[in-house]
């Protein structure tokens, strides 16, 4: 595993990262609480020290537990939403009172990386305006390391939310969605990172559109419809059929993990999955070879300008 300072902080990263929330969270629906702790155990295993959960996942007594007594060894990244299911900001006290909830769940007094979970553009003024204040007194007392923030990918594809929010120098993480279907975060996002020295968690490497076929081709259909792709740049039905090509890929997913940790800007790429066999395929896949230049080209000619999907 490689291990790396995460931005300006003084967190020391695997850069695989576990992401305990996605469809998968952990493998919990299907597999139970057994099946999820074992995941995070197979991660320590594996050399993962980085876990990012968050309140709405139900996965952070999960983490909790299985970190007992490995803590230190660990950096823990947790988030808070910042809307209530009636579409109302949470109060300030709330937002303290879910980190309170967070640490209780977690089994820690203090969390490495706490986030403002999903924020629309919109939604960004607010934020600060009622939130920064209340959780920089957090950090003061020591129960918050450091501040992120995470965009809605699925809806803001096109990073408005991060864009805005580099114009100030206020988080030290930012959750970014990233991956070969829309990269666009490599023009928008990752340079002022660099620049300002910003650490980045990446969602979405693959979500949906990357592992399973049928969500590929309605992604790559809906592309060739908005004008984003040329269809004659690939094949319709079987539209990454190429990345086979390139010696040592093993599969889509095995190239779409690959395609984000080589990306300058990127710190943890986050991998979420409920199966252990998965879990070792992409840590193989996001410790071993880079991919070739002369693919990442070919990448870069067929989805270079693409905006308006995240891959879910
Ligand atoms: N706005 C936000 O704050 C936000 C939003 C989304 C995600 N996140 C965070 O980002 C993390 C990563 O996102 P994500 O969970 O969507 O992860 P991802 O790594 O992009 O994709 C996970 C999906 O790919 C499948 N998969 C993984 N490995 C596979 C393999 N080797 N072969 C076939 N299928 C495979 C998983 O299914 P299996 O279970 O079958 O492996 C799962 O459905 C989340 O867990 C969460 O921590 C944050």
């Amino acid at each position: 595993m490689e291990f790396k300072r995460f931005g300006s902080t003084d967190l020391e990263v695997s850069r695989v990262g576990l992401g305990c929330g996605g469809h998968s969270r952990l493998g919990l629906v299907n597999g139970g609480v057994s099946q999820a702790s074992s995941i995070v155990s197979h991660a320590m295993d594996l050399g993962i020290n980085f876990f990012d959960t968050a309140r709405i996942y139900g996965t952070e007594e999960i983490v909790g537990e299985a970190l007992k007594g490995k803590r230190s060894e660990c950096v823990i990244s947790t988030k808070t939403l910042v809307m209530d299911r009636q579409g109302s900001f949470l109060s300030p006290d709330k937002i303290v009172g879910s980190l309170e909830k967070s640490l209780s769940r977690l089994r820690t007094d203090y969390v490495d990386i706490f986030n403002l979970h999903g924020v629309r553009p919109e939604e960004l003024d607010f934020c600060l305006e009622n939130y920064l204040e209340p959780l920089l007194r957090e950090v003061a007392k020591g129960k918050i390391r450091y501040l992120g923030i995470t965009e809605l990918f699925g809806e803001d594809t096109r990073h408005e939310m991060l864009e805005k929010v580099l114009e100030r120098e206020i988080f030290d993480s930012l959750m970014v969605g990233f991956n070969l279907l829309n990269p666009s975060a490599r023009k928008k996002v990752f340079p002022l990172c660099v620049e300002k020295n910003v650490g980045t968690q990446i969602m979405f490497s693959v979500r949906r559109a990357l592992s399973n076929p049928e969500h590929l081709k309605k992604t790559v259909g809906q592309l060739i419809e908005n004008n984003e792709v040329d269809e004659t740049m690939l094949d319709k039905d079987n539209p990454l059929q190429f990345l086979m090509d390139e010696p040592g890929v093993r599969s889509v997913v095995d190239a779409a993990y690959r395609f984000c940790i080589r990306e300058p800007g990127v710190d943890v790429v986050l991998t979420g999955t409920g199966s252990k066999e998965h879990l070792s395929e992409n840590v193989r896949a996001l410790t071993g070879p880079v991919l070739s230049d002369d693919l990442l080209q070919r990448l870069e000619k067929i989805f270079g300008g693409v905006t308006t999907v995240s891959g879910d």
